[in-house]
């Protein structure tokens, strides 16, 4: 076994290298601070190894993701949405007879607690459905105990009711009554009616849509140790349920820098083209570094090659567009932007190029989601990753409560001096 020596005070200390199955290395820490007294210091976790995990492989170098091994282009063009989730979460493929039966128990539980429903009834017009989801997920907790024999089944009702409480959050927002599930339909044919089916018409799903939706769903189901499945991991660490730690994990997800983006880059083409349409001005108000503007959508902390991801929805985009016939100036201004990024040298040499973000919205929006659902949707692909994370760390008999160091840069000692404070008047 490798090791790394430290020398610190005059003394060496060996630390044990771990390698993975791919040989990423590792020096393995675990006692730095009981032998010298140090912790590491690593903002951002960029250079932090949290855990090792059998479930997603990344090499952000050469633009490879594999789901359990598998490479997410050949994924992604031969499986469903339900296979994935099977993938992910129990750590193989399911045998035709093991997919049958997990398809009839995601299709089975998609119904609501009648309950639940007066809770979309508190929310003010203009919610944002991220805040809905994130509540909805925590209550399910008060519905369903969480015991060793129940998680399997919590596991099926999680994914079936996701997109149950996600079409219900947009039909309120828009005041339209809801839509309740149609069990015999594939996961994304049951969501799209879900969202846009209406009692006075018929609706029939677009099959363009129910493949694209699904595609959408694999290419986002996992992605290793990112911002929000962290969240779920810490959360879990310390015995948190299943329910709650997804809650906490799809407030991880909503902020800009992580599954937001999708939102943002909508919000960002929009602008340019209100503003005229020229991306050039815009993006050097992005390099100049004053306006601490970003080109949403590009960039990612691990690939600093291209994300594969991006790479299939550009063609999916192509051919979305192609098969409804849908004519958008935005994905126009996207591919115009793409162009000159991947040739302007600060993008190049800082290694930015188009994240899955970039054209997921552009997508969406041909599909009717309202870009306020855009998080929403990256929530319902992610939701496999977070749960195969969570049932990673709960198996492992090593785990310990997630909880980091600090150094400390505030006051050192000082006295609280007796001012009389406490025994103010409390109230006005
Ligand atoms: N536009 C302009 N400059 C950028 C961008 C961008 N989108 N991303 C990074 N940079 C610059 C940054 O200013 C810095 O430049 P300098 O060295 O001159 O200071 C350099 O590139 C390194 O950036 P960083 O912020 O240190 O990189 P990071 O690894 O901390 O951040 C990121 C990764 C994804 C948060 C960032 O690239 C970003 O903000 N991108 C836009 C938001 C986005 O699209 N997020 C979705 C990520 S993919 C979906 C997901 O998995 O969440």
């Amino acid at each position: 076994m490798s090791t790394v020596t430290l020398t610190y005070d005059g003394k060496n200390y060996e630390y044990p290298v771990v390698e993975g199955s791919e040989g990423e290395k590792g020096i393995v820490i675990s006692n730095l601070r009981s032998q010298t007294g140090l912790i590491t210091l690593d903002p951002g976790y960029g250079n932090t190894g949290s855990c090792q995990s059998s479930v997603c492989f990344i090499d952000g170098d050469r633009g490879i993701l594999r789901y359990r091994g598998y490479p997410i282009e050949q994924v992604a063009e031969r499986a469903r949405f339900t296979e994935v989730c099977y993938l992910l979460i129990y750590g193989k493929r399911p045998s035709v007879d093991e997919l049958k039966d997990f398809r009839i128990k995601m299709n089975r539980h998609t119904l609501l607690h009648e309950d639940m429903k007066k809770f979309y009834e508190g929310y003010p017009p203009g919610a944002h459905p991220m805040a809905i989801m994130a509540a909805m997920f925590a209550s399910l907790s008060s519905f369903y105990k969480e015991t060793e024999e129940t998680l399997d089944l919590n596991i099926a009702r999680i994914l079936a009711k996701s997109k149950t409480l996600a079409a219900f959050a947009y039909k309120k927002s828009i005041g339209q009554p809801l839509v309740y599930p149609r069990n015999d339909l594939s996961w994304p044919a049951n969501f799209l009616r879900m969202m846009f089916a209406v009692p006075a018409e018929d609706y029939e799903v677009n099959p363009v849509l129910e493949d694209a939706l699904n595609l959408l769903l694999i290419l986002h189901a996992d992605h290793e140790q990112n911002c929000s499945t962290s969240t779920m991991r810490m959360v879990g660490s310390s015995g948190a349920n299943l329910f709650a730690s997804i809650s906490a994990a799809i407030c991880g997800l909503w902020g800009p820098l992580h599954g937001g983006a999708n939102q943002s880059v909508i919000e960002m083409l929009e602008a340019i083209q209100a503003d005229g349409g020229n991306y050039k001005h815009f993006l050097d108000e992005v390099k100049d570094g004053k306006s601490k503007i970003r080109l949403m959508g590009f960039g990612h902390r691990v690939y600093k090659n291209f994300d594969p991801r991006a790479k299939v929805l550009k063609q999916t985009c192509d051919r979305v567009f192609a098969e409804l016939g849908i004519n958008d100036p935005l994905l126009d201004l996207a591919k115009n932007i793409e162009e000159y990024a991947l040739h302007d040298e600060y993008f190049v040499k800082r290694k930015l190029y188009p994240n899955v973000d970039f054209y997921s919205g552009i997508i969406y929006r041909a599909m009717g989601i309202p870009t306020e659902m855009f998080t929403v949707m990256f929530t319902l692909g992610r939701l496999p990753g977070w749960i195969a994370h969570w049932m990673e760390q709960r198996r492992d008999p090593d785990n310990r409560i997630h909880r980091p160091r600090q150094i400390y840069t505030g006051e050192t000692e000082r006295e609280f001096e007796d001012r009389g404070t406490k025994h103010l008047p409390t109230g006005r």
